[in-house]
């Protein structure tokens, strides 16, 4: 696969998803999708409460399903869109639990950050330099 296409379809499955997204109280619709060494793609939706501090974004979301299948490592490609026109960069909780999975299997994923205009291309490193991690603990 290119590289535009493994883009193209990880933008697609985390469009997908932004579908499910509940967020009455902002209408403000998040998708995301992580892809892994294996292929494997798991996407996740913002989910919001009556108890507005307590939304899960979209990433974070992605992260607990992912580990929740067992997935420790492997992360390599991250997708996350809004639906709004400028691209959406994941949030300051969602890079640091981003960082959780990838430091976990010593990958650097690329994040493609979507809008309906536009895509920007990072590295989760460049979203969170010298994040502090699992290793800082040793
Ligand atoms: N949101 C995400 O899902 N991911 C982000 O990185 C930024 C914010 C959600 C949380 C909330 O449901 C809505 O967007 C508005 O902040």
């Amino acid at each position: 696969m290119s590289e535009d296409n493994n883009r193209d379809s990880l933008i697609a499955a985390a469009r997908r998803a932004l579908e499910n997204s509940y967020s009455p109280y902002s209408n403000f619709r998040v998708g995301a999708a992580l892809r892994f060494a294996d292929g494997t793609v798991v996407t996740g939706t913002n989910v919001e409460n009556a108890s507005y501090g307590l939304a899960l974004c979209a990433e974070t979301v992605a992260v607990a399903k992912a580990m929740d299948d067992g997935h420790r490592g492997g992360l390599e490609e991250v997708a996350v869109i809004g639906d709004t026109a400028a691209p959406v960069t994941p949030c300051g909780r969602c890079r640091q639990v981003l960082n959780e999975l990838a430091e976990l299997g010593d990958t650097d994923p690329v994040v493609w950050c979507a809008g309906e205009d536009e895509v920007v291309e990072m590295r989760l490193s460049g979203l969170l330099p010298r994040a502090f991690g699992p290793a800082s603990l040793e």
